[in-house]
């Protein structure tokens, strides 16, 4: 255990790329002490997340320690129910020591064979995001020639994995390198891809997926949106997961799709917060496990080592570094 708790603040907006020294402060103090219905948790894995980008606008109070998706060890528990040593997952992230209240704590449930990280990846936000997008909002089926923006990360990856697994046709991507797309193709499902960068956006889906899709999960919008549009079929759908095109260019102009479009081809497009899907949570273990534990499942993590990362690993993720999840791992751990 560190002798002091380190926390990271937010001292200022971004408006367009943050950056550590002008938007970060690294901030050292007593590691607290937990009051009645409270637990102290060291804290060893964290998990950085586009939306944190999208909170830095505003959500987040500044020179305040900030939220997100961890996993620690309970150090001392004032709490029932809560037990020195557990494992426990909380939303008080971005600092080494976290007092956290009873309610907002869960006991993590361990799997034999599957690797605690994997309660920030493919079993936690992203891979719910990835399965509530599928079989909540595309309904998704067998057969059906899908299209996912942002392939080789954490929620491309887990929706390229996942749909391989329950049946789809053809899996296309899109990523920001050559090196990702070939990821993406060797490990996370896909048949085919294209690096967004290298040229028009609409040519080089029509190159890998030259009959057209009938599913497009986004993760980005922009360009990759207007192009799959073109690219859906009859009774296509969109599922709009996130729009990390525009998180760092706010000016940017918005890009335009042909809006007849959607009623020409019947096209449906429906977005969703995986906050709303919790309830799915026990149905994404059942379904994952398995293939976790046979293999036919297997983990995309990018792991930074270290708490003192934490800021470089956040802005190396929105900066496209990462494969898979982009996760930071405790020295310790
Ligand atoms: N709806 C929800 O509840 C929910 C939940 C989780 C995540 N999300 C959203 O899902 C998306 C993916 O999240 P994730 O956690 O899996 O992150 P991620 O894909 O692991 O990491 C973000 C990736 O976005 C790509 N990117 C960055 N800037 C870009 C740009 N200007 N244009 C195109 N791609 C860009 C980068 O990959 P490249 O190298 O390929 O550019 C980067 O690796 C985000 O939009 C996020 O906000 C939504």
């Amino acid at each position: 255990m560190t002798e002091n708790a380190l926390t990271v603040h937010q001292i200022a907006r971004p408006h367009g790329f943050p950056t550590a020294a002008d938007h970060f402060r690294l901030v050292e103090s007593p590691v607290p002490a937990p009051a009645p219905g409270t637990v102290l948790v060291e804290n060893l894995y964290w998990s950085v997340d586009p939306y944190h980008r999208e909170m830095m606008d505003g959500d987040f109070a500044l020179d305040a320690p900030l939220e997100g998706r961890t996993l620690g060890r309970v150090l001392a528990s004032r709490a029932p129910g809560f037990s020195e040593g557990e494992i426990v997952f909380h939303r008080h992230g971005w600092r080494t020591h976290s007092v956290v209240p009873a309610a907002e704590l869960r006991t993590v449930p361990r799997f034999e064979g599957v690797p605690l990280s994997a309660h920030l990846s493919v079993l936690g936000g992203t891979g719910l995001t990835a399965y509530v997008g599928l079989t909540r909002i595309a309904r998704l089926r067998e057969g059906d020639d899908v299209f996912v923006s942002a392939a080789a990360g954490g929620v491309g990856t887990a929706t390229g994995r996942f749909a391989r697994l329950m049946g789809a046709g053809r899996i296309v991507g899109s990523a920001g390198s050559a090196a990702k797309v070939a990821y993406a193709v060797e490990n996370a499902g896909y048949d085919a891809g294209f690096d967004y960068r290298a040229g028009p956006v609409a040519a080089s889906l029509a190159e890998v997926a030259p009959d057209g899709i009938d599913l497009f999960v986004d993760n980005v919008g922009g360009e990759q949106l207007a192009a799959a549009i073109g690219a859906l079929r009859e009774h296509g759908r969109v599922v709009r997961i996130g729009t990390i095109g525009q998180y760092n260019t706010p000016d940017a102009p918005v890009p335009l799709f042909d809006h007849a479009d959607i009623v020409e081809k019947s096209l449906r497009m429906e977005g969703f917060l995986v906050r709303n899907y919790r309830d799915v949570q026990e149905e994404l273990y059942e379904f994952a496990v398995p293939h976790l534990r046979s293999g036919r499942l297997g983990l995309d993590e990018t792991v930074v080592n270290g708490f003192g990362s934490i800021v470089e690993a956040f802005l190396g993720m929105l900066r496209g570094e990462n494969v898979g999840k982009i996760i930071v791992r405790g020295a310790d751990v």
